[in-house]
Order: C-alpha cells, then sequence, then structure tokens
C-alpha cells in the first residue's frame, strides 16, 4: 500500500526530525490546519510516532531516510539494474516475502522483481515467527527469481546470500558481523538480521524462490520488546556518530543479492563456502540444536561442503543436519 499524497508529503516534511508549527506545515502543504490534524492523527495510526509541542509543533520521534527507488536503482551497476524487471516500495505492507510469493504463485515466470517497505505489519520470520517491522527505520527486502532448475539445486542458496549480506555490510564499514547457520547475521551473539528463503515449484522442472532479508538498522527497545532473542542494529554497532544511508546500504544488497542469484546456477554452493566458513560464528560452540521435538546438545564444527551443519554431539558422534534452530549454550 501507499500512503495518500497528503501523507507522503508530509511525512517528506517531517523526515528530517526538527520541528515544524503547524502554521508552517498547513501552509507548505496548503492544508487548513483541521486537515493538517487529521493527517498528523491518521500518521499516528499507521504507527507512526510524531510528537506534538505546544509553541513548536509536530515532530517526528527521529529523522527518517525514506527509501528512494531513484537513489537506490542509480547506485546499482547497469548490469544489475538489467536484471531487475520490476521494483516496488511501498509504504506499508503485510510481508515483502508474501506479496513475492503470491506473484510467483499467480505468474510464475516472473523473474527479477525487487519488493521492499518502509514497514511491514506481518513480516514473517522462519519457523512462523513474527519479524518486528516498525515504519521508516530497518530494511524489509524481498527478490523474486526464476531458476531454470529445480529446488534441488538451490540447496545453500540462502547461505551463499548470507555472505552476500556481510559483503555489503563490510563495504558500508561494518566490521565483525558473522553467519549464524543456517539464516541469521550476527555480531557478538546477538542477532541484526534473519534470512528467509522461500522456495516453489516442481521438483524436477523450473522453480522460484523469493529471498527476503530482515536488517535492523534501528530498532528501539519498545518496538524491540517482542523480541525473544538477543537482537543488535546497526546503530547500536556503529554509535551515534556514524549514520550509513538505508538507501546505498540497500543498494549495496541488492547489487550481492543479484550478484549471487544470477550465477547460482552454474556456480552453487561452493563458490561460497569456503567465505561462509570465515564468517561462520559458531564454530567450535556448545550449543542445543531444536530439531522438531527433538533437542541435540553438542559442539558445532562447521558446516559441511553442502552447507550442512556438523554437530558433535556430547557421546562424541559427529552428525549432519539439514535443518534446525541452534541457540547457544551458555555455560
Ligand atoms: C528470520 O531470521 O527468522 C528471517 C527473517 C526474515 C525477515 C524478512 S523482512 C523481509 C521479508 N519479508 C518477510 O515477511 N520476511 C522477510
Amino acid at each position: 500500500m501507499q500512503f495518500s499524497e497528503k501523507k507522503q508529503a508530509l511525512l517528506g516534511l517531517l523526515a528530517d526530525g526538527g520541528f515544524h508549527s503547524g502554521t508552517e506545515l498547513a501552509e507548505q502543504l496548503n492544508f487548513s490546519r483541521s486537515a493538517l490534524w487529521k493527517q498528523v492523527n491518521a500518521l499516528e495510526e499507521l504507527g507512526i510516532e510524531i510528537l506534538a509541542v505546544n509553541g513548536k509543533g509536530y515532530r517526528l520521534k527521529s529523522a527518517l531516510e525514506l527509501l528512494n527507488k531513484s537513489t537506490i536503482i542509480n547506485n546499482l551497476t547497469s548490469a544489475t539494474q538489467q536484471l531487475i524487471s520490476a521494483f516496488d516500495i511501498h509504504d506499508q505492507i503485510d510481508s515483502t516475502n508474501t506479496s513475492l510469493v503470491a506473484l510467483s504463485r499467480d505468474v510464475p515466470e516472473s523473474t527479477g522483481v525487487v519488493c521492499l517497505a518502509e514497514q511491514q505489519t506481518a513480516g514473517r520470520g522462519r519457523r512462523g515467527r513474527e519479524w518486528v517491522s516498525p515504519f521508516g527505520s530497518n530494511l524489509y527486502c524481498s527478490v523474486l527469481w526464476r531458476f531454470q532448475d529445480g529446488p534441488a539445486s538451490l540447496s545453500g542458496l540462502s547461505l551463499a546470500i548470507g555472505v552476500a549480506v556481510i559483503k555489503a555490510l563490510n563495504a558500508h564499514g561494518i566490521q565483525g558481523v558473522g553467519l549464524k547457520w543456517p539464516n541469521d547475521i550476527y555480531w557478538q551473539q546477538k542477532k541484526l538480521g534473519g534470512i528467509l528463503v522461500e522456495v516453489s515449484g516442481e521438483s524436477n522442472g523450473p522453480c522460484s524462490a523469493v529471498i527476503g532479508l530482515g536488517l535492523n538498522l534501528h530498532l528501539s527497545s519498545d518496538e524491540a520488546s517482542n523480541i525473544e532473542q538477543d537482537w543488535v542494529d546497526i546503530s547500536q554497532i556503529l554509535g551515534s556518530d556514524h549514520k550509513i544511508s538505508r538507501n546505498d546500504l540497500q543498494a549495496s544488497l541488492l547489487e550481492q543479492f543479484f550478484h549471487v542469484i544470477s550465477h547460482y546456477t552454474e556456480q552453487s554452493f561452493a563458490q561460497y563456502r569456503d567465505e561462509w566458513r570465515l564468517y561462520d560464528c559458531m564454530q567450535g560452540q556448545s550449543v542445543n540444536l531444536f530439531v522438531g521435538k527433538q533437542v541435540v546438545a553438542g559442539t558445532v564444527l562447521g558446516i559441511n561442503d553442502d552447507g550442512l551443519l556438523l554437530l558433535q554431539t556430547q557421546e562424541g558422534k559427529v552428525q549432519c543436519y539439514a535443518s534446525g534452530e541452534v541457540s547457544f549454550r551458555r555455560s
């Protein structure tokens, strides 16, 4: 969903995070004072916090850099621009992944589709969890790509995307980020982001993959109150003096994603596994692995050549796992 032009114009003026008097806003937007008040309320109902202070006016809780399609596209190489067939930025959506999964079902040949959002009302994490997605401060990004081979050829794709995310973060000065098998982006044992890849298609025919990434840039503790695990955002990692541009980071992520997906059929996970191992933040750690209702305690040895988790159980046996949820075991 796109906000109305009136809401977008009001947000555009408030985005700098400074105070704007009611008179100034009403004049600049050509609104009556009551129309302004209505739009302020409507934005608040959409979950955007606006402070109103007598004698000063209105301001957002903090400044926002809204996503901008031409800024992002202009930051992509022309090779990547050519791979993109559609590019939408939603002010609000249920979930960017859900939207592209529906598109791949309705128009199976769709490929190269990018869907971004300022806010998700039903953002989805792995294992049916909610992905907390407040307005305007983090990145919620999905890409739909059609592969000519069946789903089996995509094993390891989500791990390769993890490597792509790290490269984009490093390019923006965000160092020390690791990967937690299978799909988490971690920093100092706290979750910074997550990847959700959803594949559909016949076992032997072409298939579609929706690659979703949620990355925390700035989350307030209120917004994060429903997150059940330790989390971190880029503002905490970089400190308040160092700001990065959401649009530039989003462009770098897309550049890296398209590089991986457009070459994945010929290169497969083999191309990425050494790099993945470099960023593995669980190797040597004592963990509990949750597989369905079973919990296996052990030490992580790493991943095998196909991206499966290698775990040495407490009895000393080495086992490999294709799926599961790992949690650090603190002694
Ligand atoms: C996880 O770690 O559990 C995966 C999180 C994936 C979240 C992203 S946000 C963009 C895309 N849309 C969704 O609903 N989920 C993914």
